[in-house]
């Protein structure tokens, strides 16, 4: 088992790069099932999901390899259409092959999901959408089996509520189903946008009608193509965190200031100042944070996937905050972590109340998923003494070398393994 041990209370300072987007390119690795020949997507980072859905391709059929940040996949040897338990339980996104494997192959066998442990994340929307556009689904031994012998045909589907991952496995099914398809109710974060694009330079016919719906007019084939992943928004904002709750100066580059609107609009509530300049921002923290209130929601809203690392930056704040889950309502897992470590936390019906205490203190915590791991290595940045952080698997599933990025820049985390 790996772990992180954390000297707290060192100021940060400098210049760190952000990578490219863990939920951007894993989508997108899924839509190359969709054509036969050779990608390339460049700005890819190490990260263990990147290394389960490579696993996965692999397992299809595909050649995948990652050198100095560029994913070759050559899918012209892809011919499985079963994704098994195995493969499938290390990561929810892996239901993502579900539809590129019908859409292509007319069938496909995939194992339900696992992934972070946050509560019960049911992909009944997956299977409608996949049901609306003429699979017959049916469920055996844990297995989704879909068919669709006739090839899928255009439908309009309405989610009920937006879903991600729903989002992009009708997407991408729909690009080569017969006639026209009209999704209602689409994502609107980053991650779909860069996967449309990236769908578009194959060949797809997608047109946004409305700003929740798009029309996609199937066609008989795609092409393969290659594209740069764009910059990840939860790793800029989990580092302007790591600067703001250590009150130290920090500039991030390499990314998009417009995704992390939200926060930085919080951060600035707290206190916070930033100087922005094309993909580059530089924090001024708040040398007395004042409390926050924050709900997360879809996008251009606060995103779940930063609410545990401000909720670390919270409790710090020289006063009282409500946090407000209502993505994943039961996404609290970092709370008992933090409060080990000195916070002031309770939750109840979805809502965390964080009370600022002066000083958090080092002590031995677990992370329990993958962003509640950051923050509790943020509250490890801030905390006097020394944090140590077990179970640290889960943190490398979605940052690249975390403590190298913010060793570099003036903290102390030391990795090592036990037993
Ligand atoms: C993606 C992101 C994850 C992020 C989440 C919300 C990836 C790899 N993961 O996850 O980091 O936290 O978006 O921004 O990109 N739901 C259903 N039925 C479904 C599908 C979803 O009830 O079939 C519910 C979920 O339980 C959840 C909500 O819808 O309550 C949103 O989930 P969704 O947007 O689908 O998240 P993911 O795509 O799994």
């Amino acid at each position: 088992m790996e772990n992180f041990v954390i000297n707290g209370q060192r100021l940060l300072s400098g210049t760190v790069n952000i990578s490219g987007a863990k939920n951007a390119i894993l989508p997108i690795m899924t839509a190359t099932i969709l054509a036969s020949g050779k990608f390339e997507l460049s700005n890819v980072p190490k990260l263990l999901d990147i290394r389960s859905m490579t696993e996965l391709l692999q397992h299809l059929g595909a050649k995948v390899h990652l050198a100095d940040g560029v994913l070759s996949i050559n899918t012209t040897t892809l011919n499985q259409i079963e994704a098994p338990y195995e493969l499938v339980n290390k990561m929810r996104a892996s239901i993502w092959v579900l539809g590129p494997l019908l859409a292509r192959f007319k069938k496909a066998i995939v194992s339900f999901p696992g992934g972070c442990a946050i509560g019960t994340r049911p992909v009944d929307l997956h299977l409608k959408a996949m049901h609306a556009l003429g699979a017959e689904m049916r469920v055996e031994a844990g297995n989704i089996i879909a068919e669709c012998p006739g090839g899928l045909k255009g439908a309009t589907i309405e989610f009920p509520f937006i879903s991600v991952g729903a989002s992009a496995n009708a997407i991408m099914a729909a690009t080569l189903a017969i006639g026209k398809s009209i999704i209602k109710n689409i994502a609107l974060e980053p991650e779909i946008d860069s996967l449309i694009t990236f769908l578009i330079q194959m060949g797809a016919k997608i047109e946004k009608k409305n700003i929740n719906d798009v029309e996609v007019i199937g066609v008989p084939e795609l092409i393969p193509t290659n594209m740069k992943m764009i910059p990840d928004r939860i790793e800029a904002g989990t580092l302007l965190l790591a600067a703001a709750i250590t009150k130290s100066p920090l500039t991030i580059t390499n990314c998009d200031p417009i995704h992390l609107k939200a926060l930085m609009d919080r951060m600035e509530r707290s206190g916070c100042k930033f100087i922005v300049k094309e993909d580059t921002i530089t924090l001024n923290p708040a040398m007395n944070i004042m409390p926050v209130d924050l709900i997360t929601e879809t996008y251009p809203g606060f995103p779940t996937d930063l609410q545990a690392q401000f909720m670390a930056y919270m409790c710090l704040s020289e006063g009282e905050s409500q946090i407000e889950e209502t993505i994943f309502p039961d996404r609290f897992m970092h709370v008992a972590e933090l409060n080990r470590l000195g916070a002031n936390i309770s939750v109840k019906g979805g809502i965390a109340t964080i009370k600022g205490v002066e000083e958090l203190s080092g002590a031995k915590v677990v992370a329990t998923d993958l962003r509640a791991s950051a923050a509790l290595v943020l509250a490890g940045l801030a905390a006097k003494g020394k944090t140590t952080i077990s179970e640290i698997h889960h943190i490398d599933r979605g940052y690249e070398k975390i403590e190298k990025k913010l060793n570099g820049v003036g903290a102390d985390i030391v990795r090592f393994k036990s037993k």
